[in-house]
């Protein structure tokens, strides 16, 4: 029998927060990323042009990534309709960007070369991502091909280590609460980080090496290895990224009051100083008084699952 090729293909990739890591990690430094319950789908079907219709970030941008991609896997005149539809919020820690990237790599990749290899969709992913952020860890397009939780650390250029992490402890419920959105994109938050690094590099590498034993407490708590705050791990963490000046005035007054509240919040990606600093991960032993303290505030905030799959194929035709 004669299997008719495939003309349609929906793929969907995760969102993905970041327990701790964030910005340490772009310099060698290990991080432990989960990915969420936000996802974004990429529908691929064979037209008469390349068209690209997007609700994310830009259309402008999805084109881009679209056009490398096809032309990365030697199909640059290839004639396609990408639809993209998306729940993960754009610029606000999140990782949107690379779950588009890797979305849109595996839903091509399958279409073209009819492939399903994650480690090849992640590479490609990897490449728009340089694209969009200049000098990423790599380590949100690698969550989100692979999903779950995961150690993740980019050890030079050309060799990027990670692991899946099976969770031993179940964690309480934590929550994204929208701090703002920042002025700045990914990639002017990690030159931030740079400039500092060049201006006071011992005083920086001190910061990243605390980030780094709070990260290695985390990867003990989620084994269940050693009894250790959650809390304390989040409100210590952002304490460092305040100090790595990523986090705005108004989203620091924010994180106290939630502290004062007896709660732990921290940003879950880039962060931004200029406004706000995108969706804050929270955790409070009495979530119902978090969910009060956020509608007297009048700021979203919902509840995040972590763990969730990462790149997989919603229907072919
Ligand atoms: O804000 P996001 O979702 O783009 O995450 C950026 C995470 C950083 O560690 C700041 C940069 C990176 O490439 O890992």
């Amino acid at each position: 029998m004669i299997r008719k090729p495939k003309t349609t293909v929906t793929v969907s990739a995760p969102g993905k927060v970041i327990l701790s890591g964030e910005h340490a990690v772009v310099y060698g430094y290990p991080a432990l990323l989960s990915a969420i319950n936000r996802r974004i789908v990429v529908k691929v079907r064979l037209a008469k042009s390349l068209q690209v219709s997007s609700n994310h970030p830009s259309t402008t941008h999805a084109t881009m990534a679209v056009k490398r991609i096809l032309e990365i896997l030697g199909s640059r005149n290839s004639k396609l309709l990408v639809s993209i539809d998306s729940n993960i919020p754009v610029g606000s820690g999140l990782g949107s960007s690379a779950a588009l990237a890797v979305a849109s790599s595996a839903a091509l990749t399958k279409l073209k070369s009819k492939f399903w290899n994650l480690r090849q969709i992640n590479e490609i992913a990897y490449r728009i991502e340089k694209l969009q952020h200049g000098n990423p860890s790599g380590g949100d397009n690698t969550i989100s091909t692979f999903g779950g939780f995961m150690w993740y650390r980019k050890e030079v250029e050309g060799f990027k280590t990670f692991l899946q992490v099976k969770i031993k402890k179940k964690l309480p419920d934590l929550f994204l609460l929208d701090s703002g959105k920042p002025k700045e994109t990914t990639a002017q938050m990690v030159q931030k980080v740079k400039e500092y690094y060049l201006d006071k590099p011992i005083k920086v590498r001190r910061i990243f090496q605390e980030i780094e034993s709070i990260t290695r407490s985390f990867l003990k708590l989620l084994l269940d290895e050693q009894e250790i705050s959650l809390s304390e791990l989040i409100n210590e963490n952002q304490l460092y990224l305040e100090r790595l000046g990523v986090v705005s005035q108004s989203t620091s007054e924010l994180v106290k009051i939630i502290k004062r509240n007896g709660g732990a919040a921290k940003i879950t990606g880039a962060g931004g100083y200029k406004a706000g600093s995108g969706m804050l991960l929270v955790y409070h032993p009495e979530p119902k008084k978090l969910l009060v303290f956020a509608q007297e505030k009048k700021l979203t905030i919902s509840r995040v699952r972590l763990g969730e799959k990462g790149v997989r194929i919603e229907k072919e035709s």
